[in-house]
């Protein structure tokens, strides 16, 4: 029975490591830990301290139970945040590129860290990292703040959708000056990238990092070329999108070994079940990428939905570039299982009014997790040919 295991187990390596090794592309890859120095002020919320499982049902409770959908009255104060946090990213630039000094700088959203971009299973249909690179534009994904390999600090105010927003700010200026790689700690990959200096910098998010996105866009928008948002779209629904599917629980109790770092304030989908509720439809994903998908799960802050709003719905008169909004067209969270006819074009035209191009694109049959279902590369053509033509 052992033997059989580790037969298992080895072949199962050897599958991911075939995808890593024969790159059709040209692979180089880099692994860094980026000092990212953040000095900004947050919001101080009132919020229920969650420190287990019993906490994060009543936290869940309280957040579906609002008498007042008016977070603006949970607003205790600010606070700054003066810190400098440690980002675990991968930058990846492709062998002959012919898009190689466009730069996609990628945000994944709740329930995963980088990986998300880079699926190891099959990565030739799924990974978004192979993709770009093959169709030659560069990349950089990061574990957001109080994920994977990154900082985990405060999970109340400092890990929140301002703090995270303003990281993505930095990490542009950063990639923009020339100096991601130099400027970082290298811990992994064989890749000399130190001199790399993109010209055009494109941001593409995922859910929360679409959210993040937009929070940069408003904030900052000259320092966009282009942003790609997936897993979001303002809509009819997006009011009904609730915690409550997750099945959230408190990150060090539902599994000790893998969040025994993670404090006061984390919290994590409970079962694989949940991560199909909210990221996958049946008939559009294979079982062993849901069992990927539980594997690399990770947990988020409280802080964090708490703090969702706070960017969206303010329009981005500085960013000049195109827009694309791309989502499985039965996302379970974001349109309550069908985004067709969700929406209005002209309304998401009113807030980017200078943006060169706006599209929205819905991904025939799929849920949540876009990297993770079937189908997922012919998507990715979807954004690509966007960003062409849009001299991207
Ligand atoms: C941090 O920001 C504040 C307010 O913008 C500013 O006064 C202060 O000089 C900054 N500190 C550093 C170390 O940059
Ligand atoms: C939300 O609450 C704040 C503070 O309690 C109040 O000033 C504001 O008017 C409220 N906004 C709405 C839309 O009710
Ligand atoms: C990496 O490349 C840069 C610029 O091309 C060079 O200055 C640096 O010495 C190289 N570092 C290593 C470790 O090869
Ligand atoms: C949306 O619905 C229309 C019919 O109302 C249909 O023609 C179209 O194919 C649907 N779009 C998607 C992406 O399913
Ligand atoms: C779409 O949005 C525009 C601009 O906000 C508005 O004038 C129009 O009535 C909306 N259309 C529908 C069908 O709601
Ligand atoms: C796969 O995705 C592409 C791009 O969105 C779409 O045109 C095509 O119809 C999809 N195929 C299936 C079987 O859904």
């Amino acid at each position: 029975m052992a033997s059989v295991l580790v037969v298992l187990v080895l072949a199962v390596a050897s599958l991911v490591n075939k995808g890593r090794a024969s790159p059709t592309s040209g692979r180089q890859c880099v692994q860094l830990e980026v000092p990212v120095v953040v000095n900004t002020s947050a919001i101080h919320w009132l919020q229920k301290k969650v420190d287990s499982t019993i906490d994060v049902v009543d936290w869940v409770d309280d957040m579906t139970t609002w008498s007042s959908p008016n977070t603006t009255s949970r607003i205790l104060g600010q606070i700054t945040v003066k810190d400098t946090f440690k980002i675990s990213g991968q930058l990846c630039v492709p062998a002959k590129g012919p898009r190689s000094d466009t730069l996609q700088l990628a945000t994944h959203g709740v329930g995963f860290d980088k990986r998300y971009w880079d699926v190891e299973i099959r990565s030739d249909q799924y990974s978004y990292v192979d993709s770009v690179l093959a169709e030659g534009y560069s990349i950089f994904t990061y574990d957001r703040l109080g994920t994977g390999a990154s900082s985990k600090p405060d999970a109340y105010d400092v890990v929140s959708t301002g703090v995270q927003v303003e990281i993505l700010r930095q990490l542009t200026i950063l990639a923009r000056s020339g100096k991601l790689a130099s400027a970082s700690k290298k811990v992994g990959g064989s890749s000399n990238l130190s001199s790399y200096k993109p010209t055009k910098i494109v941001q593409v998010g995922h859910s929360l990092g679409s959210v993040i996105i937009i929070g940069l866009l408003t904030a900052d928008g000259a320092s966009s070329d282009g942003a790609i948002l997936t897993g979001f779209l303002y809509n009819s629904q997006i009011g009904s999108a609730s915690v409550a599917p997750w099945g959230f629980e408190y990150a060090k109790e539902n599994d000790p070994k893998k969040f025994g770092d993670r404090g006061s304030g984390y919290i994590v989908q409970a079962t694989k079940a949940n991560t199909q509720l909210v990221f996958l439809k049946k008939g559009a994903f294979e079982p062993a990428l849901l069992d990927y998908a539980w594997e690399v799960r990770q947990p988020n802050s409280v802080g964090e939905f708490i703090s969702l709003g706070t960017v969206l719905g303010q329009p981005a008169p500085a960013f000049k570039g195109p827009v694309q909004f791309f989502i499985g067209e039965k996302d379970y969270g974001f349109c309550g299982g069908d985004c067709n006819h969700t929406y209005n074009v002209t309304a998401l035209k009113e807030l980017y009014p200078a943006s060169s191009a706006l599209s929205v694109h819905l991904q025939p049959g799929t849920g949540h997790g876009l990297t993770l279902s079937t189908n997922a590369t012919a998507g990715y053509k979807v954004i690509f040919n966007f960003l062409h033509g849009s001299g991207l």
